[in-house]
């Protein structure tokens, strides 16, 4: 595996593999890799060579009062584990080659990016569809990979992709979780063993809207009573927003139809987690991936 750590260096392997017809593949991350990171490596492998994994833990796309400092940073161990996955190439500039002195511009995409996600941390998105389009320029992928983790990102860059026609498809990998539901993240690290454990309550709140709606609820208000009854019995966990919406505009729904999320963020002492299920309607059949 090649550490690259210039714009101009990355650019130039990326223009020459492209030239040789070769298929690009990239996963950009913010490092403190998981099994959540690993899985869309591996995808990226399956379908691409080469592999470019970006590490890079963008300054814009926190809040003034967020994580940005204390974001866990541990580039020799995500150096080994992506050189034993065989990634081809590991993209990790310092702030100020992404950024340098005089930076102003900022790609906001509109509507889906107030909604949620968006309306919880103002700039959040801005933040990330600016990094990633400049990625995207950099490395130049046919394909890049997002975990539906982040659903709400993965349908914001995908909505960019199309609307400034860029030549990338993007693919959405399923969440990897652990044992006992939590989906994984690199927040993660900041929980004490007792919020870990608490933590769960995101997970078994999606289970108990699934159970639901297998056995019938279609309504969104009672899901979501279902989910803040779970909240109720984890009061070490405080509910950030609970909505149902529609998968491709986010926007909320009454009832279940066509393709939703259940949107779940949520504070367990001060680290926030994000979460969801996909609700998927086939016919009559409403099938539900958490
Ligand atoms: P980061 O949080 O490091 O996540 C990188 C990618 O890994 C994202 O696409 C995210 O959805 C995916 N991911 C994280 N946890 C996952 C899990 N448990 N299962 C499946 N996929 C998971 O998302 C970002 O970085 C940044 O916003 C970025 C896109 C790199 C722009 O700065």
């Amino acid at each position: 595996m090649q550490g690259i750590d210039t714009v101009s260096w990355m650019k130039q392997v990326a223009r020459r593999a492209s030239a040789a017809g070769r298929v690009i593949g990239f996963v950009p991350t913010m490092g403190a890799l998981h099994e959540g990171h690993f899985s869309l490596v591996r995808e990226a492998k399956r379908e691409c060579s080469p592999v470019v994994v970006s590490i890079f833990v963008n300054p814009t796309q926190f809040g003034p009062s967020e994580d940005f400092t204390k974001y866990p940073r541990q580039m020799e161990r995500d150096r080994a584990a992506l050189a034993k996955l065989s990634v081809d190439y590991l993209f990790a500039p310092l702030v100020e080659e992404i950024y340098p002195k005089g930076f102003q511009t900022s790609v906001i995409v509109d509507a889906l990016g107030d909604r949620v996600e968006g309306r919880a941390r103002p700039g959040h998105f801005p933040g990330v569809a600016t990094v990633v389009l400049k990625l995207f320029e950099i490395v130049r992928p046919n394909v890049a990979f997002f975990g539906r983790k982040d659903a709400q990102q993965a349908r914001i860059i995908r909505q960019m992709a199309r609307d400034l026609d860029l030549d990338v498809s993007i693919h959405t990998c399923p969440i990897v979780r652990e044992p006992n539901g939590l989906a994984i993240s690199s927040r993660n690290a900041y929980l004490s063993p007792q919020e870990r454990k608490a933590a769960t309550v995101l997970y078994h709140s999606l289970e108990a809207a699934r159970q639901a709606v297998v056995q019938g609820e279609r309504d969104a208000a009672q899901l979501l009573r279902t989910v803040h009854g779970a909240f109720r019995i984890e009061p070490g966990v405080r509910l950030d927003y609970a909505e149902v919406v529609d998968a491709d505009t986010f926007e909320p729904v009454v009832h279940l139809r066509g393709n939703c999320y259940v949107l779940l963020a949520a504070f367990v002492g001060t680290t926030r987690l994000i979460d969801n299920a996909f609700v998927e309607q086939d016919g009559d059949l409403f099938r539900v991936t958490i």
